[in-house]
């Protein structure tokens, strides 16, 4: 079974007792908001890494890696609903549909994502089984990665700060949850997860700085999201800051250091490949970099 095809099979399962309640009464349009929210789904590129680091660590698919995949495809998914309200970007659409504030309402959107991020926690508690320490590393890693100072609140903090250091806004909006990727990865094939963090952030970082490029160069049809959002709400990002090409050299440069920082493992060959192909996706594609390149 591929990748995308385990983790639909496992968010169904998730959802589905999420929508239904303990004692099958739950509130109906809330209900479908969850799901709203989580289906079809982006590029699952979080949960991908998280499996590819487990599967390169293990020689057999470990126990918690599937849920330790959902449960971050769920705190990712929540951040995107959070990101769309009206009182961060007040964005209309994500992943080519109505965002879930517009589709609902923005009190169902708060809600949202505020259940998405508890069923995360209670996904890994539940799969916890005979490997409790493990269960409790990913749980512990995963809300750091969420929260204060070293996740995405911390992230999406520093928009409300005069001085925004980009690196550091990245890293925390962004990098955090790729982070979690790879130390979830680890701890779920039962290896120490701090060797993992320079991967998780370096890859982070590369992803963050390729979503300001695709902002600036592609349309909203391309992007199915709003485009040219960082320079309407004046967001801090690595076009203003370097420019189209030395936007796409600092990408190239992160990428090779990704390579380099990935951990002694079986599977060190078969990550090395995973990032290489990353770095071919994430590079702006020829036509629409040339066009914006024409207008810069
Ligand atoms: C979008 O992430 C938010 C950013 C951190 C830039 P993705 O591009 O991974 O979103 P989906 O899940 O594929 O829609
Ligand atoms: C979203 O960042 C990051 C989080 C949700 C934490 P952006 O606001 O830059 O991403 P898009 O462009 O809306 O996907
Ligand atoms: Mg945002
Ligand atoms: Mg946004």
């Amino acid at each position: 079974m591929s990748i995308t095809a385990r983790l639909d099979a496992v968010t169904a399962a998730v959802i589905a007792r999420a929508q239904g309640g303990a004692d099958g009464q739950a509130p109906a349009k809330l209900a479908r908001a969850l799901h709203y929210a989580v289906t079809p789904g982006g590029a699952r590129i979080r949960p991908t890494i998280l499996l590819s680091v487990a599967m390169a660590c293990d020689e057999e698919w470990p126990a918690l890696s599937d849920a330790a995949a959902v449960a971050l495809e769920l705190i990712h998914c929540a951040s995107l609903v959070h990101d769309d309200l009206p009182c961060f970007d007040d964005a209309d659409t994500r992943r080519g549909k109505p965002t879930v504030h517009k589709a609902f309402s923005e009190p169902l959107a708060v809600l949202t994502g505020d259940s998405l991020i508890v069923l995360a926690f209670d996904v890994l508690a539940e799969a916890a089984g005979s490997t409790p320490l493990r269960a409790l590393n990913l749980i512990r890693v995963l809300s750091r990665r969420t929260g204060m100072p070293d996740g995405i609140c911390a992230g999406q903090g520093w928009e409300s700060e005069a001085q925004v250091n980009l690196s550091a806004y990245h890293r925390a909006k962004t990098g955090a949850l790729f982070i979690a990727a790879t130390q979830m990865g680890a701890i779920a094939a039962g290896h120490e997860a701090e060797p993992w963090e320079e991967l998780g952030a370096r890859i982070g970082e590369a992803f963050q700085v390729a979503d300001d490029l695709r902002d600036a160069l592609y349309d909203a049809a391309t992007l199915g999201k709003p485009a040219g959002q960082d320079m309407i709400h004046s967001r801090p990002n690595a076009v203003a800051e370097l420019g189209v090409q030395g936007a796409i050299r600092r990408l190239k440069d992160i990428l090779g250091g990704a390579i380099a920082s990935i951990p002694k493992c079986k599977g060190e060959a078969m990550l090395a490949e995973m990032v290489r192909r990353y770095a071919e996706q994430l590079t702006p594609v020829a036509p629409a970099f040339s066009q914006a390149n024409a207008r810069r």
